[in-house]
This record gives C-alpha cells, sequence and structure tokens, in this order.
C-alpha cells in the first residue's frame, strides 16, 4: 500500500498555550485535523465561558489562511467551580470539563483538591450533557510514580463512574493495562485517548542509556507490558479508544533542565506517528475509527466530510523548530524517520 485516504481526523486532546505560541502550535494541528479538544491548563487556567470564548478567539486568529480548522473548547475545574459555570459554558458552545487533580501535572495547582466535593457540579454535567475528561493519576507523595494512574483508577474513577452512569468520561491518555481494561469493561459511557508516544515507546526509551527528557510526559511512560496492551487494544478497533495527541510543547530549555517539564510536542507528526504504529500492528484499516471517527461519535458530534491522503514516504522529522519568541523547540520524534507523510 503506497497511500492512505482516511476521513479527516480530529485530536481529542491537546494543548495549544496561548500568546506567540498560538502561531506556532495552531498551524501545526490544522495541517490535518479538522477540530480539536483544547485544554484548558492556561496560567491562569479557563474556568469559565467568558475566558473560553476569549482564548476559542485567540485560537481563530491563528489560524492560518483558509483554514476551517475549529478548536473545541473545554473548562478548567477547580475547587470553586459551580454549576452555573457549567450552564453558562455549555450555552456558548463549551463541550468538555477537565479534572486534574491539584499537582498532578503543568499548570494544576490550582485544580481539584476534594473530588467527593465535586459530585454536585457531575450531576450538573450529566444533566447538561457535557463531559468530563480526566487526567488520571493520584498525587499522594507515597504513591509511586509508575503506580498512580491504577490507584487512580482503585480509589477515585471507578467511584465517579459507578456514581454518575448518564455521565460521559473520557479517562484522558491512558498509559497502562488496568486503564485499558478498565475502559474496555466500562459502559458505553466511558472511553479513552491514547497518545503517539504510549503507543510508541515505554520507559525503557525514557531512561535506558540516559535520561531522554523529551520523552518525559505525565502520565510517565510505563513498562512495555503496558504499552503492548494499549497497542492490542487499538489493533481490535474497538470504539471505546481515540486519538489524543497530548501534544503539549515546552521549549528546549525547560525541557533540557535539571527539573525538565513533562510534555512531547507531537502535533507536527501526530498523524503519522499513529499511522506507524497502524502499520506495525498490521491494523491500518482501523486507522480511520481511531483517528476520525470513534472520538467524534463519543461526543455526538457529525463525523467530518472531507478527507487527507497519507503517502508512504520516508521523512525526517527536523532536530529543532523555532517558535515564534526565537526559542527552539525539540519536536516529539526529532530527528527520527518515519514512513508515511500527509500529502498537502
Ligand atoms: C501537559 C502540559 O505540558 O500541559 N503535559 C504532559 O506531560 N502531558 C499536561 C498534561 O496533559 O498532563
Ligand atoms: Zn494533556
Amino acid at each position: 500500500m503506497t497511500t492512505l485516504t482516511i476521513r479527516t481526523p480530529d485530536d481529542w486532546h491537546l494543548h495549544f498555550r496561548d500568546g506567540d505560541m498560538l502561531t506556532e502550535t495552531v498551524p501545526a494541528t490544522a495541517r490535518c485535523f479538522q477540530r480539536a479538544i483544547v485544554m484548558p491548563n492556561l496560567a491562569p487556567p479557563v474556568v469559565n465561558a467568558t475566558l473560553a470564548m476569549a482564548y476559542k478567539e485567540r485560537i481563530l486568529a491563528a489560524r492560518p489562511a483558509g483554514s476551517t480548522f475549529e478548536p473545541l473548547m473545554t473548562l478548567y475545574l477547580t475547587n470553586a467551580t459551580t454549576g452555573q459555570d457549567i450552564i453558562d459554558a455549555k450555552a456558548v458552545g463549551v463541550v468538555a470539563a477537565k479534572l486534574y487533580p491539584a499537582g498532578a501535572t503543568t499548570n494544576s495547582s490550582a485544580a481539584v483538591t476534594d473530588l467527593e466535593a465535586m459530585y454536585p457540579i457531575f450531576d450538573v454535567m450529566a444533566e447538561q450533557g457535557m463531559l468530563l475528561l480526566v487526567h488520571g493519576e493520584v498525587t499522594d507523595h507515597h504513591i509511586d510514580i509508575f503506580d498512580r494512574e491504577k490507584v487512580f483508577i482503585d480509589q477515585k474513577m471507578s467511584k465517579i463512574v459507578a456514581a454518575f452512569p448518564h455521565l460521559k468520561v473520557v479517562f484522558e491518555h491512558i498509559t497502562t493495562s488496568d486503564a485499558a481494561h478498565f475502559v474496555n469493561d466500562a459502559s458505553d459511557n466511558v472511553a479513552a485517548t491514547i497518545t503517539p508516544q504510549h503507543l510508541l515507546l515505554n520507559r525503557n526509551d525514557l531512561l535506558v542509556g540516559g535520561v531522554r527528557p523529551h520523552n518525559f510526559c505525565l502520565p510517565v511512560l510505563k513498562r512495555n507490558t503496558h504499552q503492548a496492551v494499549l497497542r492490542q487494544m487499538v489493533q481490535s478497533g474497538s470504539p471505546k479508544f481515540f486519538l489524543g495527541t497530548d501534544s503539549a510543547p515546552h521549549a528546549k530549555e525547560a525541557k533540557e533542565n535539571a527539573c525538565g517539564c513533562a510534555g512531547c510536542y507531537s502535533a507536527w507528526s501526530a498523524i503519522e506517528l499513529y499511522a506507524h504504529v497502524f502499520e506495525e500492528l498490521g491494523a491500518l484499516d482501523k486507522l480511520e475509527g481511531f483517528a476520525s471517527d470513534h472520538g467524534a461519535d463519543f461526543y455526538g458530534l457529525p463525523r467530518n466530510e472531507g478527507t487527507i491522503t497519507l503517502m508512504r514516504q520516508e521523512w525526517t522529522l527536523p532536530e529543532e523548530i523555532i517558535l515564534p519568541d526565537g526559542r527552539p523547540i525539540v519536536p516529539f520524534f526529532a530527528g527520527q524517520q518515519v514512513s508515511w507523510k500527509l500529502q498537502n
């Protein structure tokens, strides 16, 4: 097979950042994705309808000329979020709210400290048809970083899903066989996104032969047995799993640092990297479902009408990209070869 045409895909989880950075990140995603779920972890975070709409305008202004790319906005849940915040956000088209346990990841210090105190908000979300997007890791110091997703399932996620059967929940960027099986066995109202890095890599790629800061993201890469289960799930074609890159840019100096930031900037090669994985799995026929159908169906949005075409062509990702502020950034998979390329 030398070309592959699929329905235009969407990215159901990414970080655009703000300001100047948008002129880098928005075109990178708009090159092949029609829509994207935009994470609200700005500093300060996007906590209400007004902030979400203002952010949406800044993203729209950064689109390349002629682009019809559509950002789908989300709200950042805090201890202070009210039911009225949810109603107001829904009324202006915000589709989902993101739950970060406080301290779990980049810009999450303002986030939720007591999950059960959020239950009245989850009730309003279920009534309003607003999705709950979950960063599924506990943050207790005594819990090993490699176990934080599993402990979150046991202590929190299983309870939320049981208490709110009508709430649509996306378990974001899953990394473990525990999360994959949890989602697979849950009701149709529970789904998950999977990133390219968690399909392509495991923790050896982070730590063997020296620390690789550009492969560091949260939730952190796990052992290869977990990676294998994530790959099986996408290979199965199950509609519960869909594309969410978690593309999360940090400048080179912030990654190659004594205390390096978490996040992989994958937007420039995302669809190609997923194609690479599906080809390795002998499942290129399942790429369209994962990239273009399952997410839209789960969100209750129409599937896109256009198509994109990928060509079988070896190309090498650049070692660096220069950000609008002049600083370099190292894209995910920098300097490595990919065997599919988007046809422009
Ligand atoms: C994300 C970021 O940098 O905003 N980082 C990451 O490693 N994924 C935050 C997140 O999604 O956890
Ligand atoms: Zn993210």
